[in-house]
């Protein structure tokens, strides 16, 4: 009989085996993200993996955003003498060791078992923000105390005021400090590859997906443990609907379409700082900066919601260009390694952030190893800057190829 308790361990540790040899190993095994998305995949239900990975339309946004962060290249240069590495960055009057955080990703429990909670921790342990999304599946007041002293949360903008002012006061009073509402979800994208997997939310156990889960033990035993994800967050508002099927109906109470009189209300309701997630024109960045937004979220859902989008690098100069050069500038999408993230930095960013490679490192590893995510990005960074002769982001810019 497997014990319930021990679900989450990854099967690469072995007793007796001292914190660098399981560094090692995961080393070994798991040298980049990409390795991490294999073995998540191995790991979890189809239905699951399909949720997490797939873009809308023909994926040709999810292609773009590898094909641009691609084209973007550096000069290297020889003869820099040692290094002394400083990673750290200040992000909205905090200093962060390192230029990255996890965005926020609906229904995490779902890929794996309460992994809000975990990633909550990872963030917490590593000082990297950790966002809960409002379709999570668990509730600011659950993940609250798990995380480190700045988390962010997400808003997907309910329509009804007393709900958001509801939502806005459970976060606050969870720990949560910092407002990003998304933007970029006017409507419902189709995700035809997550249809064709037989995802519904919240997940309906029928029995193709049933023999989905029969063939994932770890995730199952996980999944039965913590029960079945479902939107617990809005569950308060929803009441029984949340847990069964109608997410119709559940899309229409809790996320309206806003426009530019609902950010101001959410400005004026909100008094730390505020960001917008999802902005892929200028104007737009300019027109948020003026009402009173504190950062741009510089993002195109991973190509989830719209196919015909840009890549989020291909904007980022020009969205750059239009806020200044000091107004903060969050940026996500496609980020697959160090290299990525200092594409990002050098054409601008401030912070970057990543959804889908924390997801598949906690799937992949569980809990006790999650953190070599961390690990593969910061040497990443480092194995890159040293390339580039820098010890830290300063002068980036200046090694862009035009
Ligand atoms: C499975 C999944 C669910 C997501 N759910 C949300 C969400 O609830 N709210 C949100 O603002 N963004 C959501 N996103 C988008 C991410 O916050 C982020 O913009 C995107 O994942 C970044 O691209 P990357 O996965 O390539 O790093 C989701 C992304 C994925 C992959």
């Amino acid at each position: 009989m497997v014990e319930l308790k021990e679900f989450s361990e990854a099967p690469l540790v072995f007793p007796g085996e001292s914190p660098r040899d399981v560094r090692m190993s995961l080393d070994g095994k798991f040298p980049a993200i990409s390795d991490l998305a294999a073995a998540a995949r191995r790991r979890i239900p189809h239905f699951v993996w399909e949720y997490l990975d797939s873009g809308t339309g023909t994926e040709a946004t999810v292609r773009r955003n590898r094909a641009k962060l691609d084209e973007i290249l550096f000069d290297p240069a020889i003869l820099s003498g040692e290094f002394e590495f400083d990673l750290s960055t200040e992000f909205l009057g905090r200093k962060y060791p390192l230029p990255f955080g996890i965005a926020p990703v609906g229904m995490s429990g779902l890929m794996w078992p309460d992994a809000e909670r975990i990633l909550a921790r990872l963030g917490a342990k590593t000082g990297i923000p950790y966002s809960l999304s409002t379709v999570a599946a668990q509730t600011p007041e659950t993940v609250g105390p798990h995380c480190g002293p700045d988390a962010w949360f997400q808003l997907y903008p309910p329509r009804d005021a007393d709900i958001r002012v509801d939502l806005l006061k459970r976060f606050k009073d969870s720990g949560f400090k910092t407002l990003v509402l998304t933007a970029d979800v006017p409507i419902a994208s189709r995700r035809e590859r997550q249809q064709r997997g037989g995802m519904s939310t919240p997940p309906k156990l029928t029995p193709r997906i049933l023999a989905q889960i029969a063939m994932r033990p770890a995730w199952a035993f996980g999944t039965l443990k913590f029960g079945l994800p479902k939107l617990r967050t809005i569950e308060k508002y929803t009441g029984n609907q949340g847990a069964l099927s109608s997410t119709k109906h559940i899309g229409y109470l809790i996320r309206t379409s806003p426009d530019w009189d609902y950010l101001k209300w959410l400005r004026d309701h909100w008094d730390g700082p505020m960001m917008v997630k999802g902005v892929l024109v200028p104007e737009e960045a300019a027109r948020l900066k003026k009402e009173g937004v504190d950062a741009v979220w510089i993002s195109n859902h991973a190509g989830r919601q719209f196919d015909g989008s840009p890549a989020s690098i291909e904007v980022l100069p020009g969205v750059r260009d239009a806020v200044g050069p000091d107004y903060p500038l969050v940026f996500d999408g496609g980020i697959a390694g160090g290299l990525d993230i200092l594409r990002a930095l050098a054409l601008g960013a401030n912070f970057v952030m990543l959804g889908r490679a924390f997801h598949y490192a906690v799937a992949a590893l569980g809990e006790a190893n999650v953190d070599h995510v961390v690990h593969i990005l910061e040497e990443d960074l480092k194995s890159n800057l040293g390339q580039m002769g820098l010890a830290n982001f300063d002068g980036l810019r200046d090694h862009l190829r035009t």
